[in-house]
């Protein structure tokens, strides 16, 4: 009674190789692969391949980013795989903020960090070290960058008020910019002798908040009157 039972239930081949349906292992094998691993794509992308290797991203996969590609492995021509151009998740899944993320690991909050712009417009996805001199104050300063460019003060560069030298951006506490030190300075666009455009609010310097530094009463990356 118990054998036919047995014959009813239980696959034939389990037993064959212990715990486990000996069958099982042609089935999974006859599934289509999906994933062609680094190793194939390699032999023909050399060049991503060996700077990749080098790289920060050297443990991240090549279908990680570009999907299972082992379709495109087998058929170049016809198969294409995916290029995550824009900003966004790929890069995301790995590099938002998240508490729980080991200590050091490399991590940005994404509201903040250089907004709006592509990844890949500043990183190399095959090799993602970041620019040795960054090019923009907002790389840094995001903050004061995203509040100023919503200020009436959005079209005023960064230089016209702080004489930042390229060393600031190499090795920024060491050579700290400039800043205003005194009325005068706001003065040159917004005294009522000003020579600048006609457009831009005057006060009377000999009398407006004549006791204190202008910013002490105007934020100057917001300025409000
Ligand atoms: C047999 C050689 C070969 C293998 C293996 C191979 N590729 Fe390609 N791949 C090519 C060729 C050829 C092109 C087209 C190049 C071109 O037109 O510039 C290409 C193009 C690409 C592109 C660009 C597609 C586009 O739209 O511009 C990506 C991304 C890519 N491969 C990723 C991969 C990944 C990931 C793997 C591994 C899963 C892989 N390739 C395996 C030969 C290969
Ligand atoms: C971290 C994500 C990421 C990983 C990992 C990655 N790629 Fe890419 N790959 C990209 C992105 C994004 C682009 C588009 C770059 C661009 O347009 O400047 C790209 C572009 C390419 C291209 C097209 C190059 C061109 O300019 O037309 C090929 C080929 C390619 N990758 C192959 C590979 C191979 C092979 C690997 C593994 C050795 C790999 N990638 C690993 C994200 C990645
Ligand atoms: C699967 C996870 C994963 C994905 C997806 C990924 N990265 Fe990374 N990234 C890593 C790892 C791992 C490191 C190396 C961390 C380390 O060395 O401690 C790294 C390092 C970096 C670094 C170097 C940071 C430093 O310390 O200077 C930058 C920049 C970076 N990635 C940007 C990107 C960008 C841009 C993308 C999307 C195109 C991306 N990453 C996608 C895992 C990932
Ligand atoms: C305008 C250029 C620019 C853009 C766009 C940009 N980054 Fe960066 N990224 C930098 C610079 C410069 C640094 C180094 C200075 C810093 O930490 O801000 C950096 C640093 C990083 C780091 C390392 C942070 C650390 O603490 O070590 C990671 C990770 C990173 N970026 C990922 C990304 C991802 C993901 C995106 C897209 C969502 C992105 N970056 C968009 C310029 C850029
Ligand atoms: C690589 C990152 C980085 C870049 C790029 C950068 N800064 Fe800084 N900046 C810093 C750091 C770090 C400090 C010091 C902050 C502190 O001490 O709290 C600083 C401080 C400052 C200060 C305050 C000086 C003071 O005495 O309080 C000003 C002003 C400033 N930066 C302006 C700029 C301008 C303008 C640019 C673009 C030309 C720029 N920064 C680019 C990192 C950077
Ligand atoms: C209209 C002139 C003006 C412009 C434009 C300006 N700043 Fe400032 N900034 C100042 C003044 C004035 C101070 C000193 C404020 C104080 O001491 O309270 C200052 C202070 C700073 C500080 C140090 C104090 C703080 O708020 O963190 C940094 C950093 C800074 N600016 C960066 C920048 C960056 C980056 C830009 C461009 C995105 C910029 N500033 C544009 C006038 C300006
Ligand atoms: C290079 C010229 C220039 C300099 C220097 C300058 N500003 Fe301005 N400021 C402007 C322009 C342009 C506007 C916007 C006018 C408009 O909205 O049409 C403006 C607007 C303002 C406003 C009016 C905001 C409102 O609500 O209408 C205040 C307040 C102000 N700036 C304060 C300052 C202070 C404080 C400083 C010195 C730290 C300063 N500005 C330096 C050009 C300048
Ligand atoms: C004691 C605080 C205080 C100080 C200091 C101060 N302001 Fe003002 N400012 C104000 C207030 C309040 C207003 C709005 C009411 C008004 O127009 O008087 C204003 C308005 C303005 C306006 C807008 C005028 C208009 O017609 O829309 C400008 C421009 C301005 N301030 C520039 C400056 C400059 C430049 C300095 C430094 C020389 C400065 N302020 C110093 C408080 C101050």
């Amino acid at each position: 009674m118990l054998l036919v039972l047995r014959g009813r239930f239980v696959p034939a081949s389990f037993g064959e190789t212990g715990h486990y349906r000996a069958d099982a292992v042609d089935v999974v094998a006859a599934q289509p692969l999906r994933y062609a691993g680094w190793q194939v794509c390699v032999e023909c992308h050399d060049s991503e391949g060996a700077m990749k290797s080098r790289s920060f991203h050297r443990t991240v996969s090549c279908e990680v980013c570009h999907g299972p590609a082992a379709a495109h492995a087998e058929d170049v021509e016809s198969q294409t795989p995916l290029i995550p151009r824009e900003r966004g998740a790929e890069c995301l899944s790995c590099h938002e903020y998240l508490s729980p993320r080991p200590t050091g690991f490399p991590q940005i909050i994404e509201r903040l960090h250089n907004p709006l712009q592509a990844c890949i417009g500043c990183h190399d996805p095959h090799d993602p070290t970041p620019p040795e001199v960054p090019e923009s104050c907002s790389a840094c300063h995001a903050q004061i960058a995203r509040t100023k460019a919503v200020s009436h003060h959005l079209t005023l560069e960064c230089e016209t008020c702080h004489d930042a030298r390229a060393e600031h951006r190499e090795n920024p506490r060491s050579f700290l910019p400039r800043k205003p030190t005194a009325r005068e300075f706001c003065g040159g666009c917004h005294s009522e002798n000003a020579d600048s455009p006609a457009d831009i609010p005057r006060v009377d310097l000999r009398d407006h908040g004549e006791r204190y530094l202008c910013w002490q009463c105007h934020y100057p990356h917001h300025p409000e009157s």
